[in-house]
């Protein structure tokens, strides 16, 4: 294994597609390696790209831009850190063998399609999941839905953040639901899946790494349990551990295990499971970080982003959780360009918390903008003080 230097001919270039937070804190991670980050996004000024070396604006969705890029940028590993792009791209530049894309080509493309993931672990890999029917057109949906059965959600197969999702909850809503869909998912006319609701005790985010820890072939590692909170199916809250019982966390590795070996590659994976006593379901998974595992930079002795740069350079891990703790997200609240913060220094007057600020250019009252971080004897006092700290971060503008 050899690691260059940046901005000289050694360098070892790796290019962000996708520059938020998370992209952000995995160029941080790089960066102390010495990496050299081109991070790129749809719009200027993106977290990641504010601790790059170099900033590209593109729109990922189109596969000559992508490849236009590469070309020209030469990076040595691509780091998808978003759900829409140019797969078809990906897979090429992949196959023409100079560049490693994380974890890889294939498994960026079943992960952002709904129904590709789904029917991998369902009925290839044999995982449990929610019922589940896809539909693509309002006949159709009404067609399959009864096969589903109430409540269930509807979702596009390609959307994330809890784009265009709608609980429906019986036959009267059935024409809200298919408009709900196709006016929000990516594209419209678009194919969408029908999901039993799962009646869950809880949910968590299984990071799972995939290393080769100087062996010639890669392992797999898991970090303990995150047990999150959504709204409109955005996370709001996550804390780590989760208390689970051993038959469910023995369950929640084996899938776990079984859908990232099949994916492939190197890196972090978020993988979503539902748990209900000692039962697990599989709902969804992330090839990179995870938005509910920013809590781990305040729990781990690595964090998640710390796992991820690890894992991409062929350098050892270790997922040992240090202290319980928890993140509370911090939204924009208002609307402009130019947040200002108030309060940051109240909110780190409380015990053991840390505040991420994203440095996103332009905000809106649901955008993520900012984490609180807090650590604790226990997650319960961990999360009151996330909580806390996050309250009192208050976003104004100018
Ligand atoms: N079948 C289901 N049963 C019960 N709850 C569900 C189901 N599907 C989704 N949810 C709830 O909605 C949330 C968001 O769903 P999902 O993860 O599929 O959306 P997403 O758009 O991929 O969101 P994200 O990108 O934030 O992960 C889940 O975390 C869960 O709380
Ligand atoms: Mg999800």
């Amino acid at each position: 294994m050899k690691i260059g230097t940046a901005l000289t001919r050694s360098a070892t270039r790796v290019m962000l597609l996708g520059a938020g937070e998370l992209g952000k804190e995995v160029a941080i991670a790089l960066q102390r390696y010495g990496v050299e980050v081109v991070a790129v996004d749809r719009y200027p000024n993106a977290p990641a790209q504010h601790v790059s070396h170099c900033a590209h604006v593109i729109d990922m969705m189109d596969g000559d831009d992508v490849k236009r890029l590469v070309e020209m940028e030469k990076p040595d590993i691509i780091v998808p850190e978003l759900e829409a792009i140019a797969t078809d791209a990906l897979a090429e530049i992949e196959r023409a063998g100079n560049v490693v894309v994380i974890p890889n080509a294939r498994a960026v493309d079943l992960t952002m399609n709904r129904e590709k993931i789904r029917r991998l672990a369902a009925e290839e890999l044999g995982l449990p999941t929610s019922s589940y029917a896809f539909a693509d057109s309002l006949e159709s949906l009404r067609k399959v839905v009864s096969s589903v059965g109430y409540p269930c959600f509807v979702k596009p197969v390609m959307s994330s953040s809890g784009k265009g999702q709608f609980l429906l909850r019986s036959e009267a809503d059935l024409e809200k639901a298919w408009e709900h869909t196709q006016s929000e998912g990516r594209v419209r006319d678009g194919k969408v899946i029908v999901e039993a609701k799962i009646e869950f005790d809880y949910e968590i985010t299984l990071l799972t790494v995939r290393a080769r820890n100087g062996r010639s072939g890669e392992e797999t590692y898991f970090c303990e349990p995150i047990g999150h909170r959504q709204e409109f199916g955005d996370y709001v809250e996550s804390w780590q551990p989760q208390p689970m019982s051993k038959t469910a966390q023995e369950e929640a590795k084996r899938i776990a295990k079984t859908i990232t070996e099949n994916l492939g590659g190197c890196g972090v994976f978020g993988v979503e499971l539902f748990v209900k006593g000692d039962q697990v379901w599989f709902s969804e998974v992330s090839p990179r970080p995870h938005d509910t595992g920013m809590v781990t930079m305040i729990t781990q002795e690595q964090s998640e982003f710390e796992l991820h740069a690890r894992a991409i350079l062929g350098f050892p891990v270790s997922t040992r959780l240090r202290d319980p703790g928890a993140s509370a997200v911090i939204y924009g609240q208002v609307e402009g360009e130019g947040l200002a913060f108030e309060g940051v220094d109240d909110a780190l007057a409380v015990p053991e918390t840390e505040i991420r600020l994203f440095g996103k250019p332009i905000s809106y009252p649901r955008r993520r903008v900012g984490v609180a971080l807090a650590a604790g004897r226990s997650v319960e006092e961990a999360r009151e003080r996330a909580r806390t700290a996050a309250g009192l971060v208050k976003p104004v503008i100018g």
